[in-house]
């Protein structure tokens, strides 16, 4: 079978198509999947050049996040489950409950082989059901960015209506948070670095944007914009760059979901977390169960992702340059 390898860490030129790699066989309690499509994060360019801070398999198949159907069923796992349309679970033994190094080490495209290839094993707890009004393009998008935008939004933010919510940039993560805000009918405050995506993400529903660049004191409108209460929930995608601010706009008593580190580094004031009793709480993508919980919330409110492009398996390379550029408003697809 085809299968991209991370052969090296510099990044894209890093990725080799091997066209004669043995095609994995699924074992007790696995599935074999036929991978159809494959979609980046923000993790896959870190990966990609060494800097992810996880392990990284020697020679790994990259990507976490894929679509496809079973096409076999290890010894255990019933055959009812052939021919099933599933997505991979970014944590293939995080199946529900509390989280531990044990369930979150092993990670698709990163300690373990991805899903850039023809065909992949996963136990088959780890392949989860795609709600049935999503392409497999669309599905394979969730795996990463939607399940963390739901485990901030839901699980850890408990976003009910009528609260506000403040999401930052308009990559993967943000607008899935965006999307899921709207649909538990908070009011969202959106920022971006690009006037053009601003204007989009006002389509999607976001109530009010803020351009980062133009306003690099966006805390400050936040605050104007909240009549000086703040936000109840940050999904806060930054990290170093942008937390200060955060800390300065989140309501007395509200949450910041620590979820990545996209901008700057500097050194912080923790103090405002004890002034304004502040919850800062880092995640880790999602379980099975949040999940299955989130596919229920898409399939009864018929929520798509949003997708800026896709590229054939044979264009791997120029669809990790593309997302690099920081160009594209969605999220980008590799059909396989
Ligand atoms: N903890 C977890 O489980 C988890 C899961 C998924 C992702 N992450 C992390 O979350 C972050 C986002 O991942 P992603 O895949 O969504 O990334 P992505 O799709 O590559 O998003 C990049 C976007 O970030 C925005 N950005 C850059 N600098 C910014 C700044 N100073 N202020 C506000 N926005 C800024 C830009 O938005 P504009 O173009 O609109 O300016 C850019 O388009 C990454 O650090 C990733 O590692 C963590």
């Amino acid at each position: 079978m085809k299968a991209y390898e991370l052969r090296e860490l510099i990044g894209p030129e890093g990725l080799t198509l091997n066209s004669q790699r043995p095609e994995p066989q699924p074992s007790a309690g696995e599935v074999l999947i036929r991978v159809r499509a494959a979609s980046l994060n923000y993790r896959d360019i870190s990966v990609s050049f060494g800097r992810y801070p996880g392990t990284i398999k020697t020679s790994v198949i990259p990507l976490s996040d894929g679509a496809g159907e079973i096409v076999r069923v290890g010894p255990g796992v019933p055959e009812t489950r052939l021919g099933e349309r599933v997505v991979t679970a970014f944590y293939p033994y995080w199946i529900a409950g509390a989280i531990s190094e044990t369930v979150t080490d092993p990670a698709l495209g990163g300690s373990l082989d991805g899903v850039l290839a023809e065909l992949i094993t996963l136990p088959a707890s780890a392949a989860i059901p795609i709600p049935e009004h999503l392409s497999f393009e669309e599905a394979a998008t969730l795996p990463s960015a939607a399940l963390t935008a739901w485990q901030a939004i839901v699980e850890v933010g408990k976003v009910r209506a009528g609260d506000v919510v403040l999401t930052l940039g308009t990559g993967g993560v943000s607008l899935f948070a965006l999307q899921l805000a709207k649909l538990h009918n908070a009011t969202v405050i959106v920022t971006s670095g690009s006037q053009a995506k601003l204007e989009r993400v006002r389509a999607l529903g976001a109530d009010h944007v803020l351009n980062y660049r133009t306003t690099p004191e966006w805390d400050t409108e936040v605050l104007q914009l909240t009549q000086g209460r703040g936000v109840d929930v940050i999904v806060e995608v930054g990290g170093p760059g942008t937390l200060e601010r955060s800390l300065r706009c989140v309501r007395k008593g509200g949450t910041i979901v620590f979820i990545g580190r996209l901008a700057g580094t500097c050194l912080i004031d923790p103090l405002p977390i004890m002034r304004r009793a502040v919850r800062v709480i880092g995640i880790n993508v999602g379980s099975h169960e949040m999940f299955a919980a989130m596919n229920r919330a898409l399939a009864a409110s018929r929520l798509r992702p949003v997708i800026d492009r896709s590229f054939d398996f044979s264009e791997a390379r120029a669809a990790y340059d593309y997302f690099q550029s920081g160009v594209a408003f969605g999220k980008v697809v590799i059909t396989v």
